[in-house]
Formats: C-alpha cells, structure tokens, sequence
C-alpha cells in the first residue's frame, strides 16, 4: 500500500512503501551457520559504518568514487543532453553528491526521484536538492530497491521517459547472475527508460587490493564494526581484535573481502555458540569487476541495450548509458 506523508519543504513529496525491516539476528544466525562463513555487506551501514564508507571514499587508495566523479564531470554534457526532459530515478539516494554533478549541467531537469530505504537520509538529501535547485520537483519513495518494485503513479512523471541513476559501481556486491537479475527489476520499473550506471572495470591486481586494504587501515575498520555492531544490536561477544581483515583479488573477476579469525574460538549470539578455526574466514563482502563488454552482456541478458559508456584516461572506471530496447 502507498501512502503519502506531507514533508515540511512542500516541494518534497514522500511516498513511503514501507519497505520491510531486515531480520538482522535471523539473517547473521544463518550466515555464521553457513560454510564458508558470511554476513551480507548489506550489514555494514549502520551510522558508524556509513561514516567509515564515507571515510573510504575519500582515501588516495580506493580511486572509485573520484574517478566516476570526474567522469559524470568530464560528460556531464552529453549525460545531460541523452536525459533530455526525463524524470531522473536515483537508486540509493545517499549523499546525492554524484547526482548534483549532472544537475549543474542540466537545469532545466524537472523531476528528481530519490529511492532509498533509509527514509531520514532520503528526505535529508531530497530536501537539500529541492533548496538548492530551485525548478526541480524532488520526490522521495522510501523503499528497498533491490527488491522488484513498482513506481508508484507519480503525476509529476506523467509519461516523461526515465532514467534511472545508479552510480557507484554498487551493482559488484551482486553475483553476475543476481546482477542481472537486479538489472531486470530496474528495466520493469523504468518501463521504456534508460539507466546510467557506474561499474568498476578489472585492472591490476595491486592497485585493486590497496583500493580494499588501504595504508590507514578504514577498510579493515568498516569490516570490522560489523562485528562491534552485532555485539551491540544483537548482543554476542565478538572479540574484536580476534579477527583480522584481508582483501584478496580473485582472478574470476572479484575482490573478495574477510574477517580471518586469528585464533580458535567460540562467540556466542542468544542461544548459539559459532566457534571459529584459526584461519577460518567470515566472508563480508564480494566486489566483482567486469570489463566493458562483459558489463554490456549482462546488460543485455536484463534487456538492456548500450547507448554509450564512458570512461577515465587509465580506464579504471566505466559509466554506461543503457537503452531498454522495448519489446
Ligand atoms: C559500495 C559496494 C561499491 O565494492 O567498492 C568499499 C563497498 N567495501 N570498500 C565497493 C566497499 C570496502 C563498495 N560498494
């Protein structure tokens, strides 16, 4: 069921579809009882892990989020140009810095949708959009949209075409099957429309793993208060400096990255007692790289057609311009 909750800016409408809470406890009781162990990076946002992942961004090490910056920078006027009059469709709406990049390159842009489940940050970032760009309609549908989903009827879309924003290289936390997959969900939402994409490409080994295992050490930290938050949401004895962070390229085409425990030992989660080897690996997170055509297939496995990609001189990042080629 949809339904709308007046926001103090009247220029931000909030459709809020109620997106179903996680079950935390039940969700890491059953990747500690998998073999190898796992906990779904979707876990790793609580408001400690959100500061640490902003942090990360900003590290010389992890060249993603400047370099897809500077793309959207680079080509912001052609981005603009392909959009034309759409409605713009962001898929996690967080800091709304990378959308803001293509906004300045295309003022007359009059509807901003934002899709997060995080309905605080989703009305924070729509409201700041709408002060700073004043003939922007921003709407806000708090919603989980890695689950299929249908757009509610908005009339400030009307039957403008779509395109959906989804920067980031977000889509490598998924199997390639489950990107594709994800890809198709996009494609019934945005019906005819396009979707811009962020993917980080493949390249060499060393410069990937310090993007995951930097000098300062934040993203062992980020893996690591996984640990420290299921301790305090759900109440287990992690004993943190047991376990060592590592990130390992896995010439499939992922950066793979673990909790190693460093010593034979039992943690306890209510009733449950998980014991660890030393050794043992507690899986946190897969990040696949793909080249530009092995990005493109599964574009087009999910329907997609490439309208344009574009990339940095060293090529280590990729934005692809999607067409849904309609039936
Ligand atoms: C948010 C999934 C795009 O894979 O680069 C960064 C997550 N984890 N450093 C990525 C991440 C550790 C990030 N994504």
């Amino acid at each position: 069921m949809v339904f709308m909750t007046a926001s103090s800016d009247p220029k931000v409408k909030l459709y809020d579809l109620h997106p179903p809470l996680d079950d935390f406890r039940a969700e890491v009781l059953a990747g500690l009882g998998r073999l190898p162990k796992s906990v779904s990076p979707k876990f790793l946002y609580d408001k400690r892990g959100a500061e640490l992942f902003d942090a990360i961004c900003t590290l010389d090490e992890y060249y993603l989020t400047r370099t897809e910056m500077a793309i959207l920078q680079t080509y912001a006027g052609e981005i603009a140009t392909l959009i034309g009059d759409g409605a713009l469709i962001e898929f996690g709406s967080g800091s709304s810095q990378k959308v803001r990049i293509i906004l300045d390159a295309m003022p007359q842009l009059p509807v901003y949708v934002g899709l997060d489940i995080s309905k605080q940050h989703l009305q924070e970032s729509c409201t700041q959009l709408a002060k700073d760009y004043r003939g922007l309609e921003a709407i806000a549908i708090c919603t989980d949209y890695t689950q299929p989903l249908q757009l509610p009827d908005i009339p400030a879309i009307g039957n403008k075409h779509k395109v959906g924003f989804f920067p980031g290289s977000s889509i490598g936390n998924l199997e390639p099957q489950e990107a594709v997959q994800f890809l198709k969900n996009t494609a019934l939402s945005l019906e005819e429309g396009d979707l811009l994409i962020g993917v980080d490409l493949k390249k060499d080994k060393a410069i990937l793993e310090a993007a995951y295992d930097d000098a300062q050490g934040i993203s062992a930290e980020f893996a690591l208060n996984l640990l420290t938050r299921i301790n305090r949401e759900l109440g287990a004895d992690f004993q943190v400096e047991n376990f060592e962070y590592r990130a390992v390229y896995n010439p499939v085409g992922r950066i793979e990255m673990y909790l190693i425990s460093l010593i034979d030992q039992v943690v306890h989660l209510g009733d449950a007692t998980i014991s660890f080897d030393a050794g043992e690996q507690l899986q946190t997170e897969n990040s696949y790289k793909y080249t530009i055509s092995e990005f493109q297939k599964i574009a087009t496995l999910a329907g997609f057609q490439s309208k344009q990609v574009w990339t940095d001189p060293q090529q280590w990042f990729s934005l692809h311009y999607l067409h849904l080629a309609s039936q």
